[in-house]
């Protein structure tokens, strides 16, 4: 099989800017582009002169994927994996990393994953759905009630992570159901309502890069996904992560493969949507140590894949590669044994209505060490050169080391070296592990316990 030499990204974020650097790290890659992409890849980092990263602009992935004749294309974000940008790649003979439209109705859908999960016996929290002639909204009120404590209400299409509610009282729920259902929140979105059981424990993001029949699990992250410190204030799509996560243990791993991977890539081949591609499992572990399935998405959780990046052996575009081709060797990636840390630097205002368009300083100064990547989500070049916000997460400072203790130290240093107006970051990230391995300070209980 020819080396992967150029490879086109199609995404915008700190997912897609980590990746890139992964992956031209592999020794065949001459060059990576991304489209659209960001401040951060528009040109390759000082230790890479020699390879070529660059943006390639606003156009259709096909076109772009024509323009520039590339062996792989990498598809970072759920949306257009929805709408099947990977079967219309693949249908012109790309090369493509990513799911189906089909196999991506697991993140698509929420009613779809729920009813697939009790379909395979995968452990998840039950549930009822509304709106889809399954139960109609009259009965909403007694659904509700039925769930001896606040059910979460989830919509059923994508919302940007912003389509599900944790009620602390069943009249929250209610309202927050009725709302969805009538449109207002999320459009069609909402048309379709997941009640389900509000499960107990501690969160982690398991990731699987997966052919369609095989897979390799990746060492399992946790995310940090409230504004605040100590889990406070709004849902954000991720304030920091770290990884290897320490409640995903080696028995709880094990227990996962058995109870949710092999079921979900037989299950998916089986109703004839074999899923090719990377399957994040968002899952709760309960204090019995089963990892419950809250949720699939299809693709590399940001800001997971900046930590996940800095725990791998091996070379990562061939993987993705022989994934795409069905033909995935799982033990061409291995467990670094390094820890990473990721810091989200966010723009004032976010998440409601963040502040766009202020220069950013320090960039140069974060990354002394080698050890440390400033990994850039909402980025953009100005007319003048200067790097400057645009979006609500606006850099992610991703620190590895032999150590927990060790990478999160060289974060947060690296974090003080960075400015601009109205910066937001947290400063317990990794506080959960701290607290178990005795290194951070720790901060007040952890949700959902
Ligand atoms: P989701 O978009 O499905 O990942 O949900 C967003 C967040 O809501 C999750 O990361 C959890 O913190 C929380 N959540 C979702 N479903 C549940 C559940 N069944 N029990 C407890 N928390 C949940
Ligand atoms: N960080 C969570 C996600 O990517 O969905």
């Amino acid at each position: 099989m020819a080396a992967v030499r150029k490879v086109l990204i199609v995404g915008s974020g700190g997912r897609e800017h980590a990746l890139a650097l992964r992956l031209l790290a592999s020794a065949a890659v001459e060059e990576v582009i991304v489209a659209p992409g960001n401040a951060g890849t528009a040109a390759p980092p000082p230790a890479l002169p020699y390879k070529r990263l660059r943006n390639g602009g606003q156009d259709a992935p096909l076109a772009i994927a024509k323009r520039e004749g590339v062996d792989l294309v990498v598809v970072g974000p759920e949306g257009p994996l929805c709408d099947g940008l990977v079967d219309e790649l693949t249908r012109e003979g790309f090369l493509t990393y990513g799911p189906s439209k089909l196999a991506a109705e697991l993140e698509g859908s929420k009613a779809f994953m729920k009813g697939f999960a009790v379909r395979h016996g995968i452990p998840t929290a039950r549930h009822v759905v509304v709106g889809d002639g399954a139960a109609t909204a009259s009965d909403l009120e007694a659904l509700v009630r039925s769930f001896e404590i606040p059910p979460v209400v989830k919509a059923d299409g994508l919302c940007a992570g912003k389509g599900v509610v944790v009620a602390e009282s069943h009249e929250e729920a209610l309202a927050a159901a009725r709302e969805m259902l009538s449109g207002q929140r999320f459009g069609d979105a909402g048309a379709t309502v997941v009640l389900e059981e509000r499960l107990v424990g501690e969160e982690a993001s398991i990731h699987a890069i997966c052919d369609g029949e095989r897979y390799v699990v990746l060492p399992a992250a946790q995310d940090h996904k409230r504004i605040f410190d100590g889990d406070r204030g709004p849902n954000t799509g991720g304030m920091g992560t770290y990884a290897p996560a320490p409640v995903v243990t080696p028995q709880v791993m094990e227990r996962f493969e058995r109870e949710v991977m092999v079921p979900v890539m037989r299950g998916m081949a089986a109703e004839g949507r074999p899923f090719r591609g990377t399957l994040f499992a968002g899952v709760m572990v309960t204090p019995e140590g089963q990892a419950k399935l809250i949720e699939f998405n299809v693709r590399f959780g940001d800001p997971e894949t900046q930590v996940l990046m800095a725990t791998l052996d091996g070379d990562l575009t061939e993987a993705l590669a022989s994934a795409a081709r069905g033909q995935l060797d799982p033990s061409a990636l291995r467990a670094s044994g390094h820890h990473a840390i990721c810091i989200v630097l966010a723009a004032g205002g976010y998440p409601d209505t963040p502040r766009k368009g202020d220069v950013i300083s320090g960039l140069a100064e974060a990354t002394l060490d080698p050890a440390v990547q400033v990994i850039h989500a909402g980025t953009v070049l100005d007319a003048a050169g200067n790097v400057v916000t645009s979006g609500g997460r606006v850099l992610g400072v991703t620190a590895s080391a032999p150590s927990l203790a060790k990478a999160h130290t060289l974060a947060y240093q690296a974090v003080a070296k960075v400015h601009f107006p109205g910066m937001q970051y947290r400063r317990d990230i990794a506080g959960r592990a701290g607290l178990s391995l005795g290194l951070v300070g720790g901060w007040g209980p952890a949700p959902n316990r």
